[in-house]
């Protein structure tokens, strides 16, 4: 028996038609686009530059040249943090944040580049917001948070967080690793400057592949510098988008894959498959809400969340806890503190963690009445 409920750390499996179009590129015309002008490359460039068109349909980016791609979202972010803040900048973020933000922004902390604030959260998780409103000062460059948590599934407020922001004329970047694809995001509605998402889990693409979706006047200094393909001529990197941030060669078989992903989202409705997976949610959370001595974190019932549910048992280790439901039942979960240290101080779980429980739109009934069975005998 394989019951894979690791959806949040990567999605599984995948969408047909996701490997199917990996499979076609590379074996039918696995070109390097805007490099070449033969008709396998064309064909590749036109691939990307849907997949850009794509990505900023959904988010609704005011242009797909914006669309950036990079290896995953901590290369997202990284690009972003270090390519758009200067010594004396000030910055704020939450304690519901992942590492791919919290390093980062320690890190040019440390090396006396940006002051830092991070501001707390409650105990399902939110941003406190009145906190959030008295952190600004006249240095504040950016506000940067978590869309939706890879820990308790919560889901911020964003469109409040990017109107607190406007009105302070201060930049703000989403992290949506674990929301794109499944909570509808728009940059523009949302006051969102700057996003940055990874392609292979709620979007249903491979590993390798990410990106920045930028609003247009920011001006992101590039990280690398190297070939693009576009204006040779010239000893230095040029200045226009997308190529300012994409040195080197594409993950073209990674976007190609991001697109069908996309597409499969599309094709579905984003709303029915989030609609299937919260059903599912919930009755995963109310069966174990019936169970003695199990803590289960984040949201309460009803509140807007995530397919996540992260849980402890009384008495037991996480870390026992799914390497026996994979073990004995082969239920695959993720145990320990999911590179999200400050999200467990939040929540009361550090320094052991939780375990998680993540789906995705492939999950059923079934493996879910399967798996409580389990929780029940493990507890
Ligand atoms: C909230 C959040 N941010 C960032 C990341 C980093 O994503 P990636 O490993 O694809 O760079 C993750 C991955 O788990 C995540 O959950």
């Amino acid at each position: 028996m394989n019951i894979y409920l690791d959806n949040s750390a990567t999605s599984w499996p995948k969408p047909i038609t996701v490997i199917e179009t990996i499979t076609s590129y590379m074996t039918d015309f696995g070109a390097s686009p805007g490099r070449s002008a033969h008709h396998f490359s064309v064909k590749a460039a036109k691939e990307v530059f849907e997949t850009r068109e794509l990505l900023a349909s959904l988010f609704n980016t005011p242009s797909s040249d914006r669309v950036v791609f990079t290896a995953n979202a901590t290369q997202a972010i990284n690009t972003a943090l270090f390519g758009l803040l200067k010594k004396g900048d000030h910055v704020i973020t939450s304690y519901m944040e992942h590492n791919s933000v919290v390093r980062p922004l320690r890190h040019l902390e440390q090396k006396g580049i940006i002051e830092l604030s991070i501001i707390d959260c409650d105990k399902e998780g939110y941003i406190n917001l009145e906190k959030l409103k008295n952190s600004f000062r006249s240095n504040t460059k950016l506000v940067v948070t978590i869309h939706g948590s890879n820990v308790t599934g919560t889901i911020q407020p964003i469109k409040q967080i990017g109107k607190i922001c406007k009105s302070k004329n201060v930049l703000y970047m989403v992290d949506a690793s674990q929301s794109a694809g499944i909570i509808p995001i728009d940059m523009q509605e949302d006051n969102i400057d700057i996003l940055a998402f990874t392609g292979h889990k709620e979007l249903y693409g491979p590993m390798g592949i990410g990106g920045l979706c930028i609003k247009n006047d920011i001006q992101i200094e590039s990280l690398m510098h190297g070939g693009t393909g576009s204006r040779s001529e010239s000893e230095t990197h040029p200045h226009f988008y997308p190529d300012r941030l994409e040195a080197g060669t594409l993950n073209t078989a990674g976007i190609i894959g991001l697109k069908a992903g996309i597409q499969y989202i599309l094709d579905q409705g984003m709303n029915n498959m989030l609609k299937k997976q919260l059903q599912l949610t919930d009755y995963f959370y109310c069966k174990l809400k019936e169970t003695n001595d199990i803590t289960i974190y984040g949201p309460t019932r009803n509140r807007e969340r995530l397919p996540i549910i992260s849980l402890n048992i009384k008495d037991k280790m996480p870390s026992d806890i799914a390497y026996t439901l994979d073990k004995e039942f082969g239920i695959m979960t993720r145990a320990g503190l999911h590179c999200s240290p400050l999200a467990h101080k939040t929540i009361g779980t550090f320094p052991h963690g939780t375990v998680r429980f993540s789906m995705s739109c492939f999950t059923t009934k079934e493996d879910i009445d399967y798996t409580i069975d389990k929780i029940k005998l493990i507890q």
